[in-house]
């Protein structure tokens, strides 16, 4: 339904889970993808599944942590494409812990990738967006930015901290036919949340709890998330900047 027919767009953190289902939505949509990761292995797997179903994707590693990689990137889109009309920034980590628990190189290790990934892609493409006066960033928070979330310290502190670049940016460029929006997922069944869940003394109650934080019942499924991206990423989205696109299950609708 929504089209992205001659759009060039990119995708940070397309090796897996949420990133790769938006990658494989938005090929699907007709978008050239940019499929982005510091993981190598995952990213030319996403492309390798985009090209099986006669989309364009091409890979190109990126950890959106290092100025140099995404120097490196701008350059590579630019010499290509001569503009993004799309960017979404995904790619973020994890860690469990409360104030007690987590320690200051906790804190900037999710930082640097978490909020300052975000704000070293954005920087590379943000001034070819304002110049053509089009663009649609969307950025991946959580429910974490919305509400707290229990032992998730750093994490949550990150995650309000994309929220708060996200609406900052939307007033900034809303003159300039930019749209900043960022979504805010509860539970996903990724990598990023069965890795914790298997940690735990007993996995399947660590898992049935996970579930049951959402009035649903049950985890969503990356494309769920990428279908929203979709959204926000294309036309139909005109009147839609900073806001905060909860997808949860319920989550934060209540006890
Ligand atoms: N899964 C969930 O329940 C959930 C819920 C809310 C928000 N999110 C957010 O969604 C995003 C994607 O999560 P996911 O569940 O798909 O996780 P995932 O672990 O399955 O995938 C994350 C991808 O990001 C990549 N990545 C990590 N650090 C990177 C870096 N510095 N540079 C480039 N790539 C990097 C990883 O290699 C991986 O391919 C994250 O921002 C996460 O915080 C996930």
């Amino acid at each position: 339904m929504f089209s992205l027919k001659d759009r060039i767009t990119l995708v940070t953190g397309a090796g897996s889970g949420i990133g790769a289902a938006i990658a494989e939505t938005f090929a699907k949509a007709g978008g050239f993808v940019f499929v982005t990761d510091r993981d190598e292995k995952g990213g030319r797997e996403t492309v390798a599944r985009i090209a099986a179903q006669d989309g364009q994707a091409e890979f190109l590693p990126l950890d959106v942590s290092s100025e140099a990689d995404c120097a490196r990137v701008a350059e590579s889109v630019h010499g290509r494409f001569n503009r993004l009309d799309v960017l979404v920034n995904n790619a973020g980590i994890g860690h469990v812990g409360t104030m007690l628990t987590t320690t200051g190189a906790d804190l900037d290790r999710l930082y640097a990738v978490n909020v300052r990934g975000i704000f070293n892609v954005t920087k590379v493409f943000i001034a070819g967006m304002v110049q053509r006066k089009a663009g649609a960033i969307v950025n991946m928070a959580s429910i974490g930015a919305v509400v707290g979330v229990r032992d998730r310290l750093a994490y949550v502190t990150t995650k309000f901290a994309i929220a708060g670049l996200t609406k900052a940016m939307a007033l900034d460029h809303a003159l300039d036919g930019v749209r900043v929006n960022c979504i805010c997922p509860g539970r996903v069944e990724t990598p990023f949340v069965t890795g914790w869940i298997k940690k735990y003394p007993d996995p399947e109650k660590a898992y049935r709890e996970a579930c049951a934080t959402q009035a649903v019942n049950r985890m969503g499924r990356p494309e769920e998330i990428a279908a929203a991206a979709l959204y926000l990423a294309s036309d139909e989205a005109g009147f839609v900047t900073g806001t905060e696109f909860i997808i949860d299950g319920g989550f934060s609708a209540g006890k």
